[in-house]
């Protein structure tokens, strides 16, 4: 509307030379295109109220998500509570750094972590959203005993766990492990190596993958941000420093690393505490205690396809192999030289709760914090030693398989337009 306007305004007729006139086309036109600015900003503004409205059923529908059962449409009207201690902290900072934290089922761990969390210097300025792969009890109980920052608690309604019978979770004529669908008349597709869905495994990645799309495009508390967001998991011990920490190295960013795209708390080698040196580092992008913004998250959003096809049911390496090495550089973080958090515990997510290989761990955690981890130890004085070419999984991975059921690429990508 507005391009059809200015091309009037550049239209050379004779009758329009009269000034006075000109002065009231110009009002005129700057009239129109307010109201037009304005049409379109409450159009922004009112669509995902109106998708409130109308019921996240139908929406749903159209999208040809899996039809909700009562429990998951019950935990989806619970992931538009307010966040739970606005009487505590009415405020939050302003530029805070919004902490996502996503768990499953290891309270053992998830105690240790929600416990560093209470030390962290800063975390009451900020709002700390924990979304859950499932609904699990203990885990609740935890995050509910939370009294040190906001809170806000999502659960991803299309968990398989939240499914009996029927996909995303098992359904009774789903093949499985090497099932020759032709032969037993099964539903499903195999992997590259051959193999049937297991919900239990594909549930991480999809948890992760719906989790990132609600977040950034869909909850009222965080889609309009535009500062940074950390992510971290159940089993990551963060250290005291890390908030005051991840503030530096976002400051920092853009003139110390103009090509990092994110921050991160932790080496990308998870074994490794840091060089110790008086520098800063950039290297590939890890998955301990990751931090990017919203230009970084529309990036990664326009690979929606690659991340959904490709056959691998880990996130992170996922993204390594498809999504990062897509934007055609190489996508650095920028860390600190001492490491602000630790991976531990040593259950990995399809262990815990299987019968067979029951991981047992009661979540004790020696980890050693000393002064120096007390208090911000970044200098934004200090220049940045930057790794290339690490080792690592990279473009040209084929990827460990576990994702290769056509079902679970919909449900993917669905996610990705769920808010859209
Ligand atoms: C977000 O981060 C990227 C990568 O560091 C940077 O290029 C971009 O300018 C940032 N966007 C905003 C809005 O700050
Ligand atoms: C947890 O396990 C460790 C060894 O794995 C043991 O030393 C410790 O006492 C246990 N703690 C509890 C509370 O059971």
């Amino acid at each position: 509307m507005l391009a059809v306007f200015c091309s009037m305004a550049n239209y050379k007729n004779p009758r329009l030379k009269n000034a006075a006139f000109k002065r009231f086309l110009s009002l005129v036109l700057v009239t129109l295109s307010i109201v037009s600015l304005l049409i379109v900003s409450l159009r922004i503004n009112t669509t995902p109220g109106l998708s409130e409205n109308v019921g996240i059923q139908n929406v749903m529908e159209k999208l040809n998500l899996p039809k909700g059962n009562e429990f998951s449409i019950r935990l989806e009207e619970r992931n538009r509570l307010p966040p739970r201690n606005i009487d505590l902290y009415p405020k939050l900072a302003k530029d805070h750094i919004t902490i996502v934290l996503y768990v499953h089922n290891r309270p053992q761990y998830l105690r240790v972590v929600v416990k560093s969390l209470s030390n962290v210097v800063g975390i009451s300025e900020t709002l700390l959203i924990v979304s859950h792969d499932g609904y699990f009890d203990e885990m609740n109980k935890i995050v509910e005993g939370i009294e040190f920052c906001q809170v806000k608690q999502i659960f991803a309604p299309y968990s398989p766990h939240v499914f009996t019978g029927s996909f995303p979770g098992v359904s009774p004529n789903d093949c499985k492990e090497k099932d020759d669908a032709g032969k037993k008349h099964c539903i499903g597709d195999p992997d590259q190596y051959g193999n049937h869905r297991s919900p239990k495994i594909v549930s991480l990645k999809h948890h992760w993958w719906w989790m990132m799309n609600t977040v950034w495009d869909g909850l009222k508390e965080t889609r309009g941000s535009d500062g940074h967001i950390l992510f971290i998991e159940e089993d990551h011990f963060i250290f005291p420093n890390a908030y005051r920490n991840l503030q530096l190295l976002v400051s920092l960013k853009p003139d110390k690393c103009a090509d990092c795209y994110a921050a991160n708390l932790a080496p990308s080698d998870v074994n490794l505490r840091g060089e110790g040196w008086d520098s800063l580092i950039a290297e590939r992008m890890g998955n301990v205690g990751y931090a990017f913004n919203r230009t970084v998250w529309r990036k990664i959003h326009r690979k929606a396809k690659e991340f959904c096809f490709f056959d691998d049911y880990n996130w992170d390496i996922t993204m390594w192999a498809t999504v990062y090495p897509s934007f055609g550089s190489p996508v650095y973080s920028l860390r600190g030289p001492r490491t602000s958090a630790v991976h531990f515990g040593k259950c990995g997510l399809h262990q815990g709760q299987g019968k067979s290989n029951d991981c047992i761990d009661n979540g004790s955690v020696n980890i050693q914090v000393d002064d120096i981890d007390k208090v911000a130890n970044i200098r934004s004085e200090w220049d940045v030693e930057v790794y290339e070419n690490q080792q690592g999984y990279k473009a040209g991975f084929k990827g460990w398989g576990g994702w290769g059921d056509n079902r679970d690429h919909q449900l993917c990508l669905n996610f990705a337009q769920m808010y859209h």
